[in-house]
C-alpha cells in the first residue's frame, strides 16, 4: 500500500521526465523588454485561439513597456476591458472534440514544465521548434519533445515543414517565411513572454525578500529592547 502511494506521489515527475529528450537551452532573458513585447504579440496572435492565460490581465502588459492604448489596439482580441484576463478565444469543449485533448491554460506553463532535465524555458524552446510532419497523426503533426501531441504545429507558416530523416533527425523539407535563425529568435521571444508571465513578479520578489529580512532585523531590535524594559525590575 505504501509503495503504491509513493508511486502515485512521484507519478507526475516520472511522466514529465520520461522519454527524456535533449533540451536546447533557451537563449533569451526576461530582462529584454522588446523581446517580451514581440513574444506577447506572437502569443495573442497564435496561441490565444486555443490556450487561455487566465491569471494574466491585459493591463499587466504595461509592465513590458507598452501603453494601455498600444495594448488595446494591438493585443486585445479576446476582451473589451483592459483589466480583463487573457481568455481563450474558443471554448474548451469544442477543442476537446477537435484534438482529443484540451489545451491547458498557459499562465504558469514555464514553471509547470520545469523538470530534472532542464528549465521550463528550455523545454518550451525545444518543444516549439521540434514539430515534424507525421501522416499517422490526426493533425498531420508530431513532436520530438512531446510524442503524439494533440496540438498541431501552429507556427508552421513561420518555420516551414520539418520531417524526420532516416537517422531520426529533423530536416527542413519546406522552408517557411522565416529563416531557421529568425524562427529560433521568434520562438525565443515567445518563450520569454511565457517565462515572464509565469512569474511576472520575479524581480520585485527578490527585492521584497531583502526588505523582509531588514524588517525582521529591526523588529528583533525593538522586541529585544522591550524585553529588557519589562524584565529590568524583576531581577
Ligand atoms: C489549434 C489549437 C492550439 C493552438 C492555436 C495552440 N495550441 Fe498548444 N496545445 C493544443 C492542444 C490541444 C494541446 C494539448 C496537447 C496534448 O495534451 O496532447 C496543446 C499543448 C500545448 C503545450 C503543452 C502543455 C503541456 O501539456 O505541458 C504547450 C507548451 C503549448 N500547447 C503551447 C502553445 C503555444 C506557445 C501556442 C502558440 C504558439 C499554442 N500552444 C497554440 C492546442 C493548441
Amino acid at each position: 500500500m505504501k509503495k503504491i502511494l509513493i508511486a502515485f506521489l512521484f507519478a507526475p515527475i516520472v511522466a514529465f521526465a520520461s522519454g527524456s529528450v535533449h533540451l536546447d537551452k533557451w537563449p533569451g532573458t526576461v530582462a529584454d523588454k522588446p523581446a517580451l513585447q514581440n513574444g506577447a504579440k506572437l502569443f495573442v496572435n497564435y496561441c490565444l485561439n486555443c490556450h487561455g492565460a487566465s491569471y494574466m490581465r491585459y493591463n499587466r502588459l504595461t509592465e513590458l513597456g507598452l501603453t494601455e492604448q498600444q495594448i488595446k489596439d494591438n493585443l486585445m482580441f479576446t476582451a473589451d476591458k483592459i483589466g480583463e484576463p487573457m481568455r481563450v478565444a474558443a471554448r474548451a469543449g469544442e477543442q476537446r472534440a477537435w484534438f482529443g485533448a484540451t489545451p491547458p491554460d498557459l499562465t504558469v506553463i514555464a514553471r509547470a514544465r520545469a523538470s530534472a532535465d532542464g528549465s521550463g524555458a528550455d523545454w518550451l524552446y525545444t518543444y516549439l521548434r521540434q514539430f515534424y510532419r507525421d501522416d499517422k497523426r490526426p493533425t498531420g503533426w508530431n513532436n520530438l519533445a512531446f510524442e503524439n501531441v494533440g496540438m498541431p504545429h501552429i507556427l508552421w507558416e513561420l518555420q516551414g515543414e520539418q520531417v524526420l530523416n532516416k537517422d531520426h533527425k529533423l530536416e527542413l523539407a519546406v522552408p517557411g517565411k522565416l529563416s531557421p535563425k529568425e524562427y529560433d529568435q521568434a520562438v525565443s521571444d515567445l518563450v520569454g513572454f511565457l517565462v515572464w508571465m509565469a512569474e511576472p513578479m520575479q524581480e520585485q520578489r527578490k527585492q521584497l525578500g531583502i526588505f523582509v529580512i531588514l524588517f525582521l532585523c529591526v523588529l528583533f531590535g525593538f522586541a529585544y529592547a522591550l524585553k529588557k524594559e519589562y524584565w529590568k525590575d524583576i531581577k
